[in-house]
C-alpha cells in the first residue's frame, strides 16, 4: 500500500469549517438499522427521546490546557440533529417506515408520532445483485446492466438528492446487507483496474463497492457498517486520496464483539489465561435470514474473528494466550426477530493454572446498539470532512469490529483504547474557548 492510504494530518481547530446548512444522509440499504437509526433521530429532535447510545450527543471531552471537562456538543463543531435530511437505496423497503414496520425493532406508539417524517424517506432503486445476497429477493432494483452505468446512475443519484434537499455536505454509511465473502483480487488494486473492471462488469466487484466508487467519486465520505470489504480496497482508498474524501470501516461493534472487547482487556489486565471462547447467537431479523447463507456468514465470522488475537497479543504473553479455542457461529431463528440473543462460554483460567468459566447471556436489540454508532458516525465523518481530513479516519476504531488502519500498523480492538483515541482526536478538533 502507498502513502495514499494515510489519514491527512489534522488541522488546527480554527481550520474546522462550520457546519452551516444541511447534511444529507445517504444511506445505502434501509433496513432494521437505518429506519431504527432516522427513528431515533427524529424521535430526539422532535424531543420525544433522548440519543441514548451516542457519545456526539451525551459523551464529554475531558479537561485539557484551559478547557475544562464539557460536553462534546459544547467543544466540537458537529451538525445539528436538525441540518440532517435523510435518503437511501434498497431493493426491498420502499420508505423509511415500511422498512421500520417490517423490522419490529421499535414500538407502534414509538412510530405513531413520526411515521409521516418516516414514509416521506423514499428508497431509491438499489443497485442489487443476487449473486452476492442470495437469501434476499429485491425488486426496486435499477434497470442499468453494466457495472459502471450502475456506479453513474448512482452519482446521479447522489447529486439529484443534494440539489433537491439543498443539501450543504453529504455523508453516506452502508447500512445493506453483509455481502458474500470475498478476497480482493486484481481489479481492486488501483482506480484504473477498477474503472476498467466496471467497464468490464468483472464478477469481482460487488454492489458495495459500486456504491462505495460512486460515493467517492461525488466527494462524499463513507463508512462501511457490514463486514464488506467495499473501502478496505486499494483501489478505493486511492480513490479517497485523490478526491481528499474520509472513509471509514467496517462492521459496526454492536453485540457480543462489544462485549468480548470489554471482558478481554479486563482478562489481559489481571494476567489471567484464555483457552477459548465459544461465541454464539440466535436471531430472526432480515440480516440474520442473510447470514444463514455460508457465504455470507463467512464473511462476518471473517471480521468477529480478528478481536481476539490484537488485545491479548499471544506473541508477547504465549503461556497466557498462546492456545485459544475461538469459535463464533450465527443461527437464524425467526421467533426472536431483532432481539438476538448471544451466549459467551469462555474458559479462563488462573494461579498454577487453575481452569474457571464465565458464561454471559445477552438479550440484546441489534439494531438499538446499532443506530446511536451510526449518527455518531454521520456526525463525525462530516466532521473529519470540514476539517479537511481524508482516507482512512482510524480515530473512529471504536465504532468497528474490523477497523481500518493506515497502513502497517495493527488494528486497536480494546474498546477504552479506542475510547482513548476518539476523545483524544475530537479534543485536537474542538474550540478551546467553547464551554
Ligand atoms: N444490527 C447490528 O447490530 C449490526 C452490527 C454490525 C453490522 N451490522 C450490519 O449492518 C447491516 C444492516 O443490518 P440490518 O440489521 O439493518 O439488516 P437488514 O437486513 O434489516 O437491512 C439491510 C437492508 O439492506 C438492503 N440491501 C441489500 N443489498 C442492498 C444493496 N445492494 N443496495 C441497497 N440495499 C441493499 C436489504 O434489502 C435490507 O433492507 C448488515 O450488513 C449487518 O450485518 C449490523
Amino acid at each position: 500500500m502507498t502513502n495514499n492510504a494515510s489519514t491527512t494530518p489534522s488541522p488546527t481547530p480554527s481550520a474546522v469549517a462550520e457546519p452551516t446548512g444541511t447534511l444529507g444522509v445517504l444511506l445505502p440499504g434501509l433496513g432494521a438499522v437505518a429506519s431504527t437509526f432516522i427513528a431515533g433521530v427524529l424521535a430526539a429532535r422532535n424531543g420525544l427521546k433522548p440519543p441514548i447510545g451516542s457519545i456526539s450527543q451525551l459523551g464529554r471531552l475531558p479537561a485539557s490546557g484551559t478547557a475544562g471537562e464539557r460536553r462534546i456538543l459544547d467543544g466540537v463543531p458537529l451538525a445539528a440533529l436538525d441540518d440532517l435530511v435523510f435518503g437511501g437505496w434498497d431493493p426491498i423497503s420502499a420508505n423509511g417506515l415500511e422498512a421500520a414496520t417490517t423490522a419490529r425493532v421499535l414500538d407502534e406508539r414509538d412510530l405513531d408520532e413520526i411515521s409521516g417524517q418516516l414514509e416521506a424517506v423514499v428508497a431509491m432503486d438499489a443497485v442489487f445483485d443476487r449473486r452476492w445476497v442470495k437469501r434476499l429477493d429485491g425488486h426496486r432494483v435499477k434497470t442499468e446492466t453494466t457495472k459502471w452505468d450502475q456506479a453513474l446512475a448512482l452519482v446521479d443519484d447522489i447529486e439529484r438528492f443534494r440539489a433537491a434537499n439543498d443539501c450543504d455536505r453529504l455523508v453516506m454509511i452502508w447500512c445493506g446487507s453483509t455481502e458474500a465473502y470475498q478476497e480482493p483480487s486484481d481489479v481492486h488494486q488501483t482506480v484504473a483496474a477498477f474503472e476498467e473492471g466496471l467497464k468490464a462488469d468483472d464478477d469481482n466487484i460487488s454492489p458495495s463497492q459500486i456504491y462505495a466508487y460512486a460515493a467517492l467519486q461525488a466527494g462524499v465520505p463513507f463508512a462501511n457498517g457490514a463486514p464488506n470489504l467495499s473501502v478496505d480496497l486499494p483501489c478505493m482508498q486511492e480513490l479517497a486520496a485523490e478526491r481528499r474524501v474520509p472513509i471509514a470501516g467496517k462492521d459496526f461493534k454492536t453485540g457480543q464483539t462489544l462485549m468480548k472487547t470489554l471482558i478481554a482487556p479486563g482478562l489481559k489486565a489481571r494476567m489471567l489465561g484464555l483457552r477459548g471462547w465459544y461465541s454464539t447467537n440466535i436471531l430472526g431479523n432480515r440480516d440474520g435470514q442473510v447470514l444463514d447463507d455460508p457465504d455470507n456468514f463467512k464473511t462476518k465470522e471473517t471480521s468477529k474473528l480478528g478481536v481476539l488475537d490484537t488485545i491479548l497479543e499471544p506473541e508477547n504473553y504465549p503461556e497466557l494466550y498462546g492456545e485459544i479455542d475461538h469459535v463464533v457461529r450465527i443461527n437464524y431463528y425467526p421467533p426472536r426477530g431483532d432481539n438476538k440473543e448471544g451466549w459467551d462460554a469462555i474458559d479462563i483460567f488462573g494461579w498454577m493454572g487453575y481452569p474457571m468459566e464465565i458464561k454471559v447471556d445477552f438479550s440484546c436489540r441489534d439494531s438499538i446498539l446499532a443506530a446511536p454508532l451510526v449518527l455518531d458516525l454521520v456526525l463525525f465523518m462530516d466532521l473529519a470532512a470540514r476539517a479537511g481530513s481524508s482516507g482512512i479516519q482510524e480515530w473512529l476504531s471504536f465504532y468497528f469490529k474490523a477497523p481500518q488502519t493506515v497502513s502497517g500498523q495493527k488494528a486497536r480492538h480494546d474498546l477504552f483504547e479506542q475510547q482513548d483515541n476518539l476523545l483524544a482526536h475530537l479534543e485536537q478538533l474542538a474550540d478551546p474557548a467553547a464551554s
